[in-house]
């Protein structure tokens, strides 16, 4: 029977959710300035092949197919299919009949479908993974001479707001401490130079450091909405209880009331690039 996903879901920390998806959603629109930076930077000329590895809702496809064109080519890869068909649907219908998605785990061992690629990317992907330098050395495999890998990952130890609130600083130790129990690396964004020489990548051409800081009137509802996803796994790890989290969400809407313009500090979003030389 076929439940929408690959079968290498069950140490992943976040929801399989529409709410969750429409976060996702959300905290994509909120980088793609950062991310179109880096993919310009990479170059995508008409007509190129690219992959979005962990594609998720596949807001970062649409980012290739505006530059790539009609002509190009762009392909998602995510164990979630029922995500990936959702973003399939949100490409087509916008007129990018050239999206394809594959159904994958990066962890699987195989080669990644369709490769090789002008651009192969990853966001907020390899954080999650067992084994990221093997996936990242995959990744790498996956280009094509003369193309290049990208990724962009969070260094988790920025998120805070000013002054220090201890209701935010309680929702911020759940979410690291629940991505922490379950295998991620928080600060994989400040290692990506270390991730990519480990994985035989090399030292990365450039790295590029984005940040966001807005109000906590704001800020709180992308807070509110990765905390809600990550509950069900950070009661299973004993990071918190269903009773202390529904008292943290009732502090953070007084605190919000209280404080709606502290600002609030997002996770750095770093970004790594490297050209794989042609021929
Ligand atoms: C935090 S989301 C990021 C989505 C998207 N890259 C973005 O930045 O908007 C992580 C994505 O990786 C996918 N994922 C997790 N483990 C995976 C695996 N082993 N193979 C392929 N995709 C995976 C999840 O299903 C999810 O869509």
């Amino acid at each position: 029977m076929s439940t929408g996903t690959t079968d290498r879901t069950g140490d992943y920390a976040l929801g399989r959710s529409p709410e969750e998806y429409e976060r996702l959603r959300g905290q994509a629109r909120v980088w793609e300035s950062a991310t179109g930076r880096l993919l310009d930077h990479a170059g995508l000329p008409v007509g190129a092949r690219c992959l979005d590895a962990g594609c998720g809702p596949g807001e970062t496809m649409r980012l290739m197919a505006q530059r790539v064109g009609p002509g190009g080519h762009v392909a998602g890869v995510d164990v979630d299919e029922d995500l990936g068909a959702a973003a399939i649907a949100m490409l087509h219908g916008a007129g990018h009949g050239h999206c394809v998605f594959h159904g994958h785990d990066v962890t699987d061992g195989g080669p990644l479908p369709g490769a090789p690629y002008d651009l192969v990317f990853a966001r907020l992907l390899l954080f999650h993974l067992p084994r990221r330098e093997e996936v990242l050395r995959r990744l790498w495999d996956a280009v094509a001479p003369g193309g290049h890998l990208v990724v962009q990952e969070y260094d988790l130890r920025t998120i805070s707001t000013q002054p220090g609130l201890p209701t935010v600083d309680e929702m911020v130790r759940v979410v690291v401490e629940t991505f922490g129990k379950v295998g991620c690396d928080v600060v994989l964004g400040a290692r990506l130079p270390a991730a990519f020489a480990a994985a035989g990548v090399g030292e990365p051409d450039g790295t590029d450091v984005a940040g966001r800081l807005e109000p906590l009137r704001t800020g709180r509802r992308l807070l509110g909405a990765t905390f809600s996803s990550v509950l069900p796994a950070a009661v299973a790890h004993g990071v918190t209880t269903a009773e202390e989290a529904a008292a943290a969400s009732a502090a953070l809407e007084a605190d919000v009331e209280a404080h709606p313009h502290a600002p609030l500090l997002w996770p750095l979003m770093i970004g790594a690039w490297k050209r794989k030389p042609a021929g």
